[in-house]
């Protein structure tokens, strides 16, 4: 677990962060992005490109954020709405196309 995107790209969604990461770990879902956990080299190069400073470390994560990195993981490993299995590791945000769907946190919007 490495950096991850918390509540205030929720209906933001800048995308200037997709620029800088080296690996495209940085999966589109509907109303939000989110960090594969696996596949984020922690290069630390996204953090400084979000304007609503979105983009947290995992280990020092507190508040609302602290919600989203156990979400960001779960947006890969639970079954997101109209779909029949997680998405797993797909291997690159780019070739896998925007999702469509969010977790049950970010859909119901209970945190910002
Ligand atoms: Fe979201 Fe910030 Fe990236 S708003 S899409 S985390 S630049
Ligand atoms: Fe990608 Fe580095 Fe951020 S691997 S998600 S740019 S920490």
């Amino acid at each position: 677990m490495t950096y991850v995107i918390a509540g205030p790209c929720i209906d933001v969604l800048d995308k200037s962060c997709l620029e800088e990461c080296p690996v495209d770990c940085i999966y589109e879902g509907d109303r939000k992005m989110y960090i594969h956990p696996d596949e984020c080299v922690d290069c630390g190069a996204c953090e400084p490109a979000c304007p609503v400073e979105a983009i947290v470390e995992a280990p020092v994560a507190a508040g609302d954020a602290l919600l989203h990195v156990a979400d960001n993981a779960r947006f890969f490993s639970e079954i997101l709405p109209d779909r029949d299995t997680p998405l797993g590791a797909p291997g690159g945000a780019s070739g896998l196309g925007r999702v469509g769907a969010d977790t049950p946190l970010v859909a119901g919007d209970r945190v910002g």
